[in-house]
């Protein structure tokens, strides 16, 4: 899209929550930490900012250059609140789904999240509140990390070729019409936006991108998805350059939120895509 049709693109103004630059590197825990010790460093500061529909360009959206998708998914699965069925039907889905998008010769799905804010409260249900802090889930560091926890003796031969880390999002019922989810173009995104910030878990040190605020940065979001609507989201990709291997998105406060919508019921499954030698 040109400039001049991405500007006639409908958009509104919401609120999006950026970190404050600070001097130390921030650390969040992913679980509940010790006595005294706050669940995240650092300060956040809400800036309200465009948020276009990105409906209009669903056939020119690429992962390549957006960093972001939507696609068409009907899924079997019928309880996404059932882990079981998260693992054995829904993982071999989205490995599917993935390898279509992408031609990878190997897809790993290695992670997921299920988000409802009415569930979320209920203690060991595993179920998380929408984040809403604009993030990248992995860093230049993180990513093939991640390779190497999780592929073992076959992550060096598989880290020779490109390889990129994926999320499937989608909504557990539609239409989705509170707390939707923001996209940062990836081609919009600065380096120096991107802060690297320790997570910490029981057993390991994850590390994400915080992200800082630039009136460069395009974000964009598919108004009142539905349950067989899914985004794909390109949180790293080997093979391209500097930030735009990287993108970033938030779940937001939607300003055209009726006041009795339902609260926002989702699921993201993270991962590897392991692409052809010659990608
Ligand atoms: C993700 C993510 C936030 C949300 O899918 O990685 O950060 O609120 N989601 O769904
Ligand atoms: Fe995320």
């Amino acid at each position: 899209m040109d400039g001049s049709a991405v500007a006639d693109l409908k958009s509104i103004v919401a609120p999006l929550n950026f970190l404050v630059p600070m001097a130390e590197k921030p650390v969040a825990y992913n679980y509940e930490p010790p006595p005294g010790t706050p669940v995240r460093t650092g300060q956040s500061i809400t800036h309200r900012v465009p948020i276009r529909d990105a409906r209009p360009m669903i056939g020119q959206l690429s992962l390549d250059k957006e960093g972001f998708v939507l696609l068409h998914h009907q899924t079997a699965v019928t309880n996404f609140y059932d882990e079981e069925q998260i693992k054995s039907v829904y993982y071999p889905e989205c490995v599917r789904v993935m390898q279509r998008a992408t031609g990878a010769v190997r897809v790993v799905a290695f992670d997921h999240i299920v988000r409802n804010a009415a569930k979320a409260a209920i203690k060991g249900s595993g179920v998380k509140m929408p984040a809403k802090r604009v993030h990248n889930d992995y860093t230049a560091w993180s990513s093939p990390k991640r390779v190497r926890d999780l592929m073992g003796d076959q992550a060096d031969a598989l880290l020779k070729n490109r390889f990129a880390i994926v999320n499937l999002w989608r909504p557990i019922r539609g239409p989705l019409l509170e707390s939707p989810l923001a996209l940062c173009d990836a081609q919009s995104l600065e380096e120096e936006n991107l802060i690297a910030s320790d997570l910490k878990y029981p057993d390991r040190i994850g590390e994400t991108y915080s992200v800082t605020y630039n009136p460069n940065q395009r974000y964009y979001y598919f108004p009142k998805m539905q349950a067989d609507e899914a985004v794909l989201i390109r949180c790293f990709d080997s093979a391209l350059d500097g930030p735009h291997r990287f993108s970033a998105h938030t779940g937001f406060d939607d300003p055209e939120t009726p006041a009795d919508a339902p609260p926002r019921e989702s699921i993201e499954v993270r991962t590897l895509v392991f692409l052809p030698p010659d990608a």
